[in-house]
C-alpha cells in the first residue's frame, strides 16, 4: 500500500464515523453488546448485531427483548431505524466497525477462557476487508488484543495500524443502575497503534459523552481489571470485617453506614452472601493467570477471592446456627431463598451466590425454595438445576417456610409483610435494621 492510501483508509474511515455514515456490527448481543447496539442505532448510525445464538437473534428481530432492563420499544425502535440482527458472519465485510461483545469466562480450572473472544475474530477473519475497525469490550488480561487478535486480523496479509484498525475499549455497564446510561458512563479506549487509537476516538465519541484515550490497549485491558479488582478487594476486606463484627455482636452495617459519613478517604462498600455476576468473581482471576507469566502472585486478589467465596458457607452455617437455637435441624427445614439474581433489581442469575446457597441447603436435606420477582422460572444454567418457580410472598406463604433466606435485596420485596409473617429471616443484606427476635443478620 501507498502512503496517500494508507492515510486515505484511515481518514476515510474516520470520516464516516464521524459524519455517522459508518456501518456498525456488534458481536455478542448480550449484556454489553444489546445496549451498545440500541445506543449506536439511536445516534443514527446503521446498525446489525451478530450473535450465534439464534433465539436471541429471532428475538431482536421480532422487535422482543430478553433483557428486563431493557424495553422492548428501545429494540422496536432501533429495528424501525433499521437495525437488525443475524448469525451470518459474512455481513461483517458490510461493517466499517466491528465490535466484539462476547462473553470472558474462567474454564474449570479457574483459567481464562478466551474461546468466545478468538473463535469470533477467527469467524470474522475471512471477512475483513481494508478500513475497517475492530474493537474489544469484552474483559480480558493485559496483552489479549495485541498477542491473540493482532496476529488473527494480519493473518489475511493487512497491517494493523495501516490497513485495518485496533482497539480495546472496555465496557463499564452496571445494570439495574437507573443513574447511568451508556452514553453517560465515561468510555476508556486504546489503540494498537496510535491510527487505531484515532480511529477508536471517532468511534465512539459520537455515542459516548466523554471517552479518556490511554496509550495502549494493554493499559485499557489493565485499567478495566483494576476497576473490578478494587471492588473484589473491598468487597473482601467487608466480608471479613462482617465475620469479625458478628462475633463481637456489632453490626457491621451499621459501622459502615457510619463511616460513609466521613467526607474523604472512604468508599463504602457492603458484605453480602458472596459475589455474583460475569464480572467480580470472574475477571480478577484473569490476572492473577497472567501475572504467573511475569512470575508473580496476586496475593491481594487471592486473598479477596478466598473470602468471598467463603460467604454462601459461612451464610448457611449462620441459618443453621439460627435453626439450631430453635430446635430444629437444617435437615427438613423448609427454606425460602429470597432473591436469586447476583444483585438487586436485575434478572440475571449468572455466578449468584444464592444458587450456591440454596446447592448447600439441599445437601444438608432441606426443602428448598425460592422467591425472585425478576426471575419467575429457574432458568437454564450450565452447571445448576433446580425444577423451581418463584413462588408468591403472601402472607401465608411467608408463615410456611422454617426460615428465609434474603440473599439478594430486590427493591420490590415487601420487607414490613416479611418482618411481620416470617418465622425467621436470615439477613445477609442488612436491609433489616432493627434488632428483631425473628432477624439473624449474616
Ligand atoms: N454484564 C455486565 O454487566 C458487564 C459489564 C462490563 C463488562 N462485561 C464484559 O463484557 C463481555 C460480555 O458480557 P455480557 O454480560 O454482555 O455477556 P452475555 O453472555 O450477556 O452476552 C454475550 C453474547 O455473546 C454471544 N456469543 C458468544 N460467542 C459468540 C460468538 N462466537 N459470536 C457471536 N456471538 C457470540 C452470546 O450468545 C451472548 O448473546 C464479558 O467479557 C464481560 O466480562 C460485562
Amino acid at each position: 500500500m501507498t502512503q496517500e492510501k494508507e492515510v486515505g483508509t484511515k481518514d476515510a474511515l474516520v470520516k464516516a464515523l464521524t459524519e455517522k455514515k459508518a456501518r456498525i456490527g456488534i458481536v455478542g448481543m448480550g449484556y454489553v453488546g444489546l445496549p451498545l447496539a440500541l445506543r449506536y442505532a439511536a445516534m443514527g448510525y446503521r446498525v446489525f448485531g451478530l450473535d450465534i445464538d439464534r433465539e436471541k437473534v429471532a428475538a431482536l428481530n421480532e422487535g422482543r427483548s430478553y433483557i428486563e432492563h431493557i424495553g422492548p420499544q428501545l429494540v422496536k425502535n432501533a429495528c424501525e431505524r433499521g437495525f437488525t440482527a443475524t448469525d451470518d458472519f459474512s455481513l461483517a465485510a458490510e461493517a466499517d466497525a466491528l465490535i466484539i461483545c462476547v462473553p470472558t469466562p474462567l474454564n474449570r480450572y479457574r483459567e481464562p477462557d478466551l474461546s468466545f473472544v478468538t473463535g469470533t475474530m477467527d469467524s470474522l477473519v475471512p471477512f475483513l476487508r481494508p478500513g475497517q475497525v475492530v474493537s474489544l469490550e469484552s474483559t480480558t488480561y493485559p496483552g489479549t488484543t495485541e498477542e491473540e487478535l493482532k496476529p488473527r486480523m494480519e493473518s489475511s496479509g493487512f497491517v494493523v495500524g495501516k490497513d485495518v484498525f485496533l482497539c480495546f475499549s472496555p465496557e463499564r455497564e452496571d445494570p439495574g443502575n437507573p443513574e447511568f446510561v451508556t452514553s453517560t458512563i465515561p468510555k476508556i479506549c486504546g489503540g494498537q497503534t496510535p491510527a487505531c487509537l484515532e480511529v477508536g476516538l471517532a468511534l465512539y465519541q459520537q455515542v459516548i459523552d466523554k471517552v479518556v484515550p490511554v496509550s495502549s490497549t494493554r493499559v485499557a485491558e489493565m485499567t478495566k481489571l483494576l476497576e473490578n479488582i478494587h471492588r473484589s478487594v473491598n468487597i473482601g476486606l467487608v466480608n471479613e470485617m462482617k465475620i469479625i463484627c458478628d462475633r463481637m455482636d456489632i453490626d457491621v452495617h451499621e459501622v459502615i453506614r457510619a463511616a460513609a459519613t466521613k467526607p474523604f478517604g472512604f468508599v463504602p462498600y457492603w458484605p453480602g452472601p458472596g459475589l455474583g455476576g460475569h464480572c467480580i468473581p470472574i475477571d480478577p482471576f484473569y490476572l492473577t493467570w497472567k501475572a504467573r507469566e511475569y512470575g508473580l502472585h496476586t496475593r491481594f486478589i487471592e486473598l479477596a477471592g478466598e473470602i468471598n467465596h467463603a460467604m454462601p458457607n459461612w451464610v448457611v452455617s449462620k441459618l443453621a446456627d439460627a435453626l439450631n437455637e430453635r430446635g430444629r435441624a437444617v435437615k427438613g427445614s423448609r427454606v425460602l431463598v429470597l432473591g436469586i439474581a447476583y444483585k438487586k433489581n436485575v434478572d440475571d442469575v449468572r455466578e449468584s451466590p444464592s444458587v450456591e446457597i440454596m446447592e448447600l441447603l439441599v445437601a444438608r436435606g432441606a426443602i428448598v425454595e425460592y422467591s425472585d420477582p425478576h426471575v419467575p422460572t429457574f432458568p437454564r444454567m450450565r452447571e445448576h438445576h433446580f425444577d423451581l418457580r418463584s413462588v408468591d410472598l403472601s402472607a401465608e406463604a411467608i408463615q410456611s417456610y422454617d426460615a428465609l433466606l434474603l440473599a439478594t435485596n430486590h427493591d420490590s420485596f415487601d420487607y414490613p409483610v416479611i418482618k411481620q409473617h416470617a418465622r425467621l429471616i436470615v439477613d445477609s443484606r442488612g436491609v433489616f435494621l432493627e434488632r428483631s427476635a425473628n432477624v439473624v443478620k449474616a
